[in-house]
């Protein structure tokens, strides 16, 4: 098996972790990877955004599948692009990315479907945007609809930080053409679960849960960031929920989206918003693993991994996957000045041994001319906690993340406080 997984980050050094260990032979490219994924395969100088050239790669490489982590190539018609050479890809064609890429087409698919999610109406007018504010109670969050890098989301507190949201989005063009269409909603209450669903058109396998925390800083404090740790699963996800999450939101929106001549395969992240009685609403969409969700789920994932991305990619039925009962936690390291403006080029000290059940999966990392690894990106390093338990997953996780130093080197160390409030 030949496979080429296209990105640069800690899920994309996952799913290369994840194919090694249920299938040493694999032959494995990454374009254009990073310091950690050049350990277990062939990294090629290629950017993730370089569409032409990763069709060409595919071709030289004789490459069986394709793995397309970030949303961004996909958005612009990678996984067409490929299919259109009968290369198989894992990831949707363009205009079934839109689930991610347009929040407002995401909104209206939702809204057709009645899949359930926060009151919310799009604008591309700004005197529109203000008018709704006004007209709706606090807090409200102001979106953009277009790709925004997990920023373009501004929860306000009230209709006057809202109007300031909006009128920065649709007046000053902070997000450039992602923010030229916002979508304004209502706030959820409730607690965050990350639910993905393996799809090849068809047949949908949920796979297991996962909490992320957006938050820079611990107790939930600081900006927004792509995501700081995660861990699955989560005592939240019982099977109640799990049929609930499949009929009412994940069947609607796969064959709404049909409907509408966009069928989905890959991967539909659903990010839900679980109220206290334990009903889900739909927060956002993605059409793509998330970041870093994936280093706690593959881990999980023991059984079946790479025949589903296989049976997803060309149609064929999804094979059952077998889930481990074990726990697993990560803990990102991120750089100084992350999430705004990360500086580069700190050198890293990794620990001469890394701890039992730890794994620790790179993403803005580099090697410079003397070897020596070095900070190349925002989030550097997530470090999974792999055990038997929870708490014991949560403590290899921050005992390893802390014996890993780089100068300006910020991570939580309360990841995973929630289910160990729920737990004691
Ligand atoms: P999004 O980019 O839509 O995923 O939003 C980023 C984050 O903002 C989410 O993970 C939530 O923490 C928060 N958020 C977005 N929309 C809502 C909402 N309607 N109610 C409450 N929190 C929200
Ligand atoms: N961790 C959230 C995301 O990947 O969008």
């Amino acid at each position: 098996m030949r496979v080429l997984v296209v990105g640069s980050g800690g899920r994309e050094h996952a799913f290369l972790w994840a194919i090694r260990r249920d299938l040493p032979d694999a032959q494995l490219w990454c374009a254009p990877g990073n310091a950690g994924t050049a350990q277990l395969a062939t990294n090629l100088p290629v950017g993730a955004d370089q569409l032409d050239q990763l069709v060409a790669l595919a071709d030289e490489h004789r490459i069986d599948l394709v793995i397309v982590g970030p949303e961004g190539p996909l958005a612009a018609g990678l996984a067409d692009r490929l299919r259109a050479r009968k290369i198989a890809v894992f990831g949707p064609s363009a205009a079934a990315a839109q689930i991610e890429a347009s929040k407002a087409w995401a909104k209206d698919v939702m809204t057709a479907a009645g899949v359930p999610t926060a009151a919310s109406m799009t604008f591309a007018e700004l005197p529109g945007a203000y008018k709704y504010i006004d007209a709706h109670s606090e807090p409200l969050v102001v979106k953009a609809s277009g790709l925004a890098a997990g920023k373009g989301a501004v929860v306000c507190a009230t209709r006057a930080e809202a109007h300031v949201a909006a009128r920065q989005m649709l007046g000053d063009g902070v997000f450039g053409e992602a923010g030229r269409v916002v979508v304004i909603e209502s706030f959820l209450e409730g607690e965050e679960l990350s639910l993905m669903a393996l799809t090849n058109g068809r047949d949908t396998r949920i796979l297991p849960g996962a909490q992320d925390h957006k938050r820079l800083i611990d107790g939930d404090r600081g900006p927004n960031t792509g995501g700081m740790g995660a861990y699955s699963p989560v005592s939240l996800e019982t099977p109640a929920l799990l049929e609930k999450v499949r009929r009412l939101v994940l069947e609607p929106t796969l064959a709404e989206m049909a409907r509408r001549g966009a069928a989905f395969a890959g991967v539909l992240y659903a990010g839900l918003m679980v109220d206290a009685g334990g009903n889900p609403s739909v927060v956002e969409f993605n059409c793509r693993f998330g970041d870093p969700e994936t280093q706690v789920i593959l881990p999980r994932v023991t059984g079946g991994l790479l025949d589903a991305l296989h049976a997803s990619a060309t149609g064929a039925p999804l094979p059952q996957l077998t889930v481990s009962s074990d726990a697993a936690v990560t803990t990102v390291l991120a750089a100084r000045g992350y999430p705004d403006r990360p500086d580069k080029g700190a050198v890293i000290t990794m620990p001469s041994s890394v701890p039992p059940g730890a794994v620790i999966f790179h993403a803005g990392t580099r090697r410079d001319d003397a070897n020596r690894l070095i900070v190349n990106g925002g989030r550097v390093l997530a470090v999974t906690g792999i055990a038997g338990t929870f708490a014991a997953a949560q403590r290899v996780s921050r005992e390893a993340a802390q014996g890993i130093t780089f100068d300006g080197r910020q991570y939580r160390q309360d990841i995973g406080w929630r289910e160990a409030a729920r737990r004691t």
